[in-house]
């Protein structure tokens, strides 16, 4: 049996959780909290981030910073995970879909500006498979409407885009270390503040809205209620985890690597015969491995690969149904033809199982199985 995902769990996370715990320690903010800051810090050269329970709640806190007015437009992938949108939704701002472009599935750069009216306050862009957005593209166009740029980089801790780390390229990058992906603490994301402007509000918006972690700096001696917030923070015991994960940064990394081009090397000769299409990645980026998508020529072709490799015992998923065309999105109004590359791409495409701990020889058995049911 190969399964979708299998969390990566050595010694050393075990350890550094049991360690937390005799610390006595449990809440949030504590030692290990403090630890994976440097952590990233050390590895990514990011300075500002804050821990938060989700990606989801990372993205929500992104939300609360800009301030976002109900009526207020988003520009949005379709082709993305619910929480992109809820996350201003909750806010009552309004998404207007985008579609993604044919090679990374990113959105499209170039349909953006058609989308922007008077009432459009941000543009939330998603580095689908780990692959960032076309950042340079746009953040010109947010500079040129005023507009702020929410990176939804769940999936990309680790990639870069032009030699920028995934996370940096917009106004705020939200993480995902949630247990299928790269680095993980079971449930948790992280926020990163890419203007320091921003600092002071996000931790009092984290703490419940209370200037909390300004005791513990030893700025002041007591805490109180300074804005609305909410409780975005997770135990240290969780960030124990997170640490121990990140000192295994490059062996977890170069796993999924070999994982993704073992993918990419031998499904070749179906994509040279036009039995699928295999990922397209562009020069100026790399990514972190988290990902292998494949688009089917047609839906019918995806759902039989998808079943005749679950009687094999190997579990690939369908990735997601678009936003737009979800039961939610139908509800609101949208219809199919609102994103036509979106809405072709969603129902041809399929995600490979890739996990740190995948054998070589449970990938190529993954590759021949495929190829035996594509021919
Ligand atoms: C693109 C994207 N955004 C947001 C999320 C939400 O992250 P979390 O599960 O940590 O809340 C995910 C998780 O699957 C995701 O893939």
């Amino acid at each position: 049996m190969i399964p979708f995902n299998k969390p990566s769990i050595t010694d050393l996370e075990i350890s550094c959780v049991a360690d937390a715990m005799k610390l006595r320690r449990t809440s949030g903010d504590g030692p290990y909290t403090m630890k994976v800051y440097e952590k990233f810090k050390e590895i990514l050269g990011i300075e500002n981030m804050l821990l938060t329970t989700s990606g989801t709640t990372a993205l929500e806190m992104a939300s609360l910073l800009i301030d976002l007015e109900p009526g207020d437009e988003v520009i949005v992938p379709s082709f993305t995970f619910s929480s992109t949108a809820n996350a201003f939704m909750l806010r009552r701002a309004k998404p207007v879909f985008c579609d993604i472009r044919k090679d990374t599935m990113n959105i499209d750069e170039t349909k953006i500006e058609a989308l922007i009216t008077k009432k459009t306050t941000a543009v939330y862009t998603v580095d689908y498979a780990g692959f960032p957005a076309e950042a340079d593209a746009i953040n010109e166009i947010a500079k040129k409407h005023g507009l702020f740029v929410i990176e939804d980089a769940a999936q990309a801790v680790g990639s870069s885009y032009k030699g920028r780390k995934a996370g940096t390229l917009g106004d705020f990058g939200c993480y995902s270390f949630h247990e299928t992906k790269n680095y993980s603490m079971g449930e948790g994301g992280g926020l990163v503040i890419n203007d320091p402007k921003y600092i002071d509000r996000a931790e009092i918006i984290r703490e419940k809205g209370t200037n909390r972690r300004q005791v513990l700096k030893g700025m002041t001696d007591k805490y109180t209620w300074h804005d609305i917030g909410s409780s975005f923070l997770p135990s240290d015991l969780l960030a124990a985890m997170l640490y121990a994960q990140l000192e295994r940064y490059d062996e977890i990394m170069a796993k999924r690597l070999n994982v993704w081009n073992i993918y990419h090397a031998q499904l070749k000769e179906l994509a040279d015969k036009e039995l699928l299409k295999q990922p397209v990645l562009p020069e100026h980026i790399t990514h972190n491995g988290h990902m292998y998508n494949i688009i089917l020529p047609t839906a019918k072709c995806r759902d039989n690969l998808v079943a005749r490799l679950k009687e094999a015992g190997i579990y690939a998923y369908i990735c997601y149904v678009p936003l737009h065309s979800a039961p939610l999105g139908r509800k609101l109004g949208y219809n199919p033809e609102t994103c036509p590359v979106t809405e072709d791409y969603g129902q041809r495409v399929l995600r490979l199982p890739l996990y740190a701990d995948m054998t070589s020889t449970e990938a190529e058995l993954v590759c021949e199985k495929i190829k035996k049911i594509l021919k």
